[in-house]
C-alpha cells in the first residue's frame, strides 16, 4: 500500500479509537483527528485520554506523535489529507420537524461544507457515522455544489465496534463494511479505503456493496441487537409472573444454533448513545416512506424498553412496601455497561430521577462514570456520589444493580450487609450477583425474571 494522508472529522469514541487503530496498524499513513472542542483535543493529547476504553492508553501511546495526531486545526487537517473520515456526532434532533425521532445532520452538514471549503485538491470523503439512509446523496449535493473543478468521492464505512471492546473490536471486526457508488470512480475509491484495512483484516471480512445498504445495514445491525434484548426483557416480565428464569428461558432458546446465545440477557434495558438513536432514526425513515406497520413494529423495541425501566422502579416500591420515600438507595454502577466510563441514555438516569420523584436519598457508585453521573443528575437534590461501594451501600435501606461491572460480584456482602438498614434489600437490574449466597446472608433478593428469594 502506498503512503496515505488521513484526517478524521470528529475526535470522539469512534474517531480517537477508529484512528488510532488504523495509525498503529498502517506505520506508513499519517493520520490526523481534529475536533472543534479544544478541551477534547486537550486531552487526547494528554495522558488522562477524554474516554476510557480497555487498550485505548497503550493503543494511543504506541503511535501518537509518530504517525498520530490530533489537533483543532480543521482547516489544515481538510487541505493537507486526501482521505477525510467524518466520525461527528448525528443525535436524535430536539426540535422542529422530526424532533425526538430523526438525526440531527447539523454537525454532519457543517463538516460537508467545511471539507468543500477548505479543499484544494481531490477527496475520499469516508462518512464514518451513523446515517440515515441517502445521507451520501446530501453529502456529494453540498460537495458538488462549489464552482471549483476537484473531485469528491463519498464512501460508506459504518463503524460496529461497541464501547468497552472497541479496541478488541477493531483489531479483530466480524465484518469491516464499505459501500461506494458503484461507477468506476466509486469503485476505485472503495478500494482504496478497503487496501488500508486489509493492513490487519483479512480480506474475506471486508465486504462491499452499494452506498444505500451499506448506511441501511448500520441502522439495521442496531435494531436487531436491541431487539434481542427488548425480546429477552418481555420475556422476563412473563418469567416473573409464572416461576420461570428467564437465564434457564435464554440458555435453551440461545443453544438452537439458529437463534445464538448473544444478547440474551435480561437486564434493566440497554443504553448507550447508539440503539436508541439509531431505532428512532429507523422509524422515522420508515415512516417517512409511509410504512407505518414497519414503523410501529422498530418503535416497539423502545417502548418494551422504557417498560423495563418502570418495570424496575415499580418492582422495587412493591417490595419495599410502597414507599421509598426517605429511604437511602445506593445504585451500583451508572454507566450503560461495563468497562466505559459512557452514561448516554443509561437507565441508570432514569431509575435515579424516578427513585428522587419517589424521594429516596440516591446514592451512586461507579469505578469509571461519577463525572457524567455527577452532570447527568445536576440539579437534583437527595444524590450523593461515592467511589467505593462499601461506603456507598453503608446506611442504605436497599441496593439496586445498575452496570455489570465486574468487581461487584468479587464483593464481601456481608461486610455490605452488616452496614446497611435492615431489611436489607438487593434488586439485581443485571442478573450478575449470587442471589442464593446472598440471601443466605440475609438480604431479601430481587432478581430480574427469576422468583425472589425472601425472607418475608
Ligand atoms: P462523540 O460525541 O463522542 O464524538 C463526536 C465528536 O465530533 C465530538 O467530539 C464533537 O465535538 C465533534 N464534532 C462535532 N461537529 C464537529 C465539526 N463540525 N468539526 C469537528 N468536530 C466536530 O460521538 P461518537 O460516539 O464518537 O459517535 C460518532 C458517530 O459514530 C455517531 O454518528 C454515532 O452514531 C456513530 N457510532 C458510535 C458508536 C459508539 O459506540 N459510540 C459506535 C458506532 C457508531
Ligand atoms: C452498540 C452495538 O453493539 C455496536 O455494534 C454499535 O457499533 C454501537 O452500538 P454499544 O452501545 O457500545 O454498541 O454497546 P452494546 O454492547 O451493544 O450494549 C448496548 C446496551 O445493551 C448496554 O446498555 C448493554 O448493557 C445492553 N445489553 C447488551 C443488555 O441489556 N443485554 C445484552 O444481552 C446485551
Amino acid at each position: 500500500m502506498t503512503e496515505k494522508n488521513i484526517l478524521c472529522i470528529g475526535a470522539g469514541y469512534v474517531g480517537g479509537p477508529t484512528m488510532a487503530m488504523i495509525a498503529a496498524k498502517c506505520p506508513q499513513c499519517r493520520v490526523t483527528v481534529v475536533d472543534i472542542d479544544p478541551e477534547r483535543i486537550a486531552a487526547w493529547n494528554s495522558d488522562n485520554l477524554p474516554i476510557y476504553e480497555p487498550g485505548l492508553d497503550e493503543l494511543v501511546r504506541v503511535s501518537r506523535g509518530k504517525n498520530l495526531f490530533f489537533s483543532t486545526d480543521i482547516e489544515r487537517g481538510i487541505r493537507e489529507n486526501d482521505l477525510i473520515f467524518v466520525s461527528v456526532n448525528t443525535p436524535t434532533k430536539s426540535f422542529g420537524l422530526g424532533a425526538g425521532l430523526a438525526a440531527d445532520l447539523q454537525y454532519w452538514e457543517k463538516t460537508a461544507r467545511q471539507i468543500l471549503g477548505f479543499s484544494k485538491s481531490a477527496k475520499i470523503v469516508i462518512e464514518k457515522s451513523t446515517l440515515p439512509v441517502k445521507t451520501a446523496l446530501a453529502m456529494e449535493r453540498i460537495l458538488n455544489s462549489g464552482d471549483n473543478a476537484i473531485r469528491f468521492d463519498v464512501l460508506s464505512n459504518p463503524e460496529f465496534l461497541a464501547e468497552g471492546s472497541a479496541v478488541r473490536d477493531l483489531e479483530n471486526p466480524d465484518r469491516v463494511l464499505i459501500g461506494s457508488r458503484e461507477t468506476e470512480e466509486g469503485l476505485r475509491a472503495r478500494g482504496i479505503l478497503a487496501d488500508i484495512f486489509a493492513q490487519w483484516v483479512p480480506r474475506e471480512r471486508i465486504l462491499t456493496s452499494n452506498i444505500w445498504s451499506s448506511e441501511l445495514s448500520k441502522l439495521v445491525a442496531n435494531a436487531f441487537l436491541a431487539q434481542r434484548i427488548s425480546s429477552i426483557n418481555a420475556v422476563s416480565a412473563l418469567c416473573e409472573k409464572t416461576e420461570a428464569n428467564v437465564v434457564e428461558v435464554a440458555r435453551a432458546v440461545g443453544m438452537d444454533s439458529r437463534i445464538g446465545s448473544k444478547f440474551m440477557n435480561a437486564s434493566i434495558g440497554f443504553g448507550g448513545s447508539c440503539f436508541k438513536k439509531d431505532i428512532l432514526n429507523l422509524v422515522y425513515l420508515c415512516r417517512s416512506y409511509g410504512l407505518t406497520e414497519v414503523a410501529d413494529y422498530w418503535e416497539m423495541v423502545i417502548r418494551i424498553n422504557d417498560y423495563q425501566q418502570e418495570r424496575f422502579i415499580q418492582g422495587m416500591l412493591g417490595a419495599m412496601f410502597n414507599t421509598l420515600a426517605g429511604k437511602k438507595i445506593a445504585l451500583f454502577g451508572f454507566a450503560f455497561k461495563a468497562d466505559t466510563g459512557d452514561t448516554r441514555e443509561s437507565p441508570a438516569i432514569y431509575i435515579a430521577r424516578r427513585l428522587i420523584e419517589e424521594r429516596a436519598l440516591v446514592v451512586v457508585t461507579d469505578p469509571q462514570a461519577l463525572k457524567n453521573a455527577r452532570r447527568d443528575l445536576s440539579g437534583n437534590e437527595g444524590v450523593s456520589y461515592v467511589e467505593d461501594p462499601y461506603s456507598a451501600a453503608a446506611g442504605c435501606h436497599a441496593l439496586a444493580v445498575m452496570t455489570e461491572w465486574g468487581i461487584y460480584q468479587a464483593l464481601d456482602f456481608q461486610r455490605i450487609y452488616d452496614s446497611m438498614e435492615k431489611p436489607a434489600f438487593i434488586f439485581d437490574g443485571r442478573n450478575i450477583l449470587d442471589h442464593r449466597a446472598c440471601f443466605e446472608i440475609g438480604f431479601n433478593v430481587y432478581p430480574l425474571g427469576k422468583p425472589p428469594l425472601t425472607h418475608f
